[in-house]
């Protein structure tokens, strides 16, 4: 194999190489819709992508993964992946990966289900274990701070209603439909917003804030970390402001999190704390939803739907490619 000069920066678009391992994953999840089995899809997925990142010029390390080696047999937290990961020698990166975001989605057919990918410079991402996280989202062109994670859901919802120049009974707030939102749900509707409750995703959730088309004006609650830092990563290529701060459940989640560097559990990292320098992030549709179309497939191939996008340019790619297995490199066709 040939080595390319060393590098220790990112200095090219790689962007377009990360839709083809999200591409991957999603046509292989696709095999799952509706099966009713979510480990075999989330496997499916994560196999597909790991044999697509092999082609992908990169020394890359997963630092949000598919959690710790001994538990995930593969995308795991401290991983190489890439053409040069085992080697060294090609531009070195850190990779956050939800090879199947929606897993439960998935295997009932639901919407919104889909692969994720980011790629960040050496220490860009934030190293969040895989613990929830409370997530407060907006998106572009409102003043810097216009919501906090210290107010309460009934200033935020004024404030963000000023900075818009609208009524809270204008704003949609998205939330993942849990239980432990009860609170926040009510808070929204007697404050007179308008909500948008959503099974699972919170990913494609946080995104829609920066997407007109979706409606949504903000996104709150909890959900997974790793997702937040996915949201974020995708956040900083679109635009848009994320608060993110982790829910620890006891002293062992603290103690972990500090190993991975983080010593103030009560922090409240924004958007540029979690995703800095030169990100890009890439994502395909498994199954239909408000951002992405899903797998489609016909004898002998696949149609996918990807958004590609890069904060250093702000270039946002939608990429609809048509697949035919017969003539696609193995490490593509599932
Ligand atoms: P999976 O892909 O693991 O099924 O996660 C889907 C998801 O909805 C995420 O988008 C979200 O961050 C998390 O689950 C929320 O966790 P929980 O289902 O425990 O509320």
């Amino acid at each position: 194999m040939s080595t390319p000069p060393e590098s220790t920066v990112v200095d090219r678009n790689l962007a377009l190489e990360l839709v083809r391992v999200t591409e991957a994953a999603a046509i292989a999840a696709s095999n799952w819709v509706g099966k009713g089995d979510k480990n075999a899809a989330d496997a499916a997925a994560v196999a597909a992508m790991r044999r697509a990142f092999d082609t992908v010029a990169i020394d890359g390390t997963v630092v949000i993964g598919e959690g710790e080696m001994d538990e995930a047999p593969m995308l795991y937290i401290g991983e190489k992946v890439g053409l040069y990961g085992k080697t060294g020698g090609g531009p070195v990166a850190d990779i956050a990966v939800d090879p199947l975001e929606g897993t439960s989605i998935t295997a009932k057919g639901g919407p919104n289900a889909m692969s994720t990918v980011a790629l960040a410079e050496r220490g860009g991402f934030l190293h969040a274990p895989d613990i929830y996280m409370e997530k407060l989202a907006v998106g572009p062109g409102l003043p810097r701070d216009v919501v906090s994670l210290e107010a309460s859901m009934e200033e935020n919802l004024r404030e963000l209603a000023k900075a818009k120049k609208c009524d809270v009974s204008d704003l949609t707030v998205c939330m993942l439909d849990r239980e432990r939102h009860k609170e926040l749900l009510r808070a929204c509707r007697a404050a007179g917003a308008r909500v948008m409750l959503i099974p699972d995703g919170d990913v494609a959730g946080v995104v829609a804030v920066s997407q007109p088309e979706s409606g949504v004006d903000i996104y709150v609650g909890s959900g997974g970390a790793p997702e937040g830092v996915l949201a974020a990563a995708a956040l900083r290529c679109i635009g848009g402001q994320f608060y993110g701060r982790l829910l620890f459940e006891n002293e062992e989640q603290i103690a972990r999190a500090r190993q991975m560097g983080i010593t103030d559990p009560h922090r409240i990292f924004r958007l540029e704390e979690i995703a800095k320098g030169d990100v890009m992030f890439a994502a395909t549709g498994v199954t239909t939803g408000p951002m992405l179309r899903g797998v489609r497939r016909f004898g002998g191939g696949a149609v996918t739907h990807s958004i590609v996008m890069r904060s250093k340019s702000g270039t946002v790619r939608y990429i609809e490619a048509h697949h035919h297995f017969a003539t696609k490199p193995a490490a593509f066709v599932s």
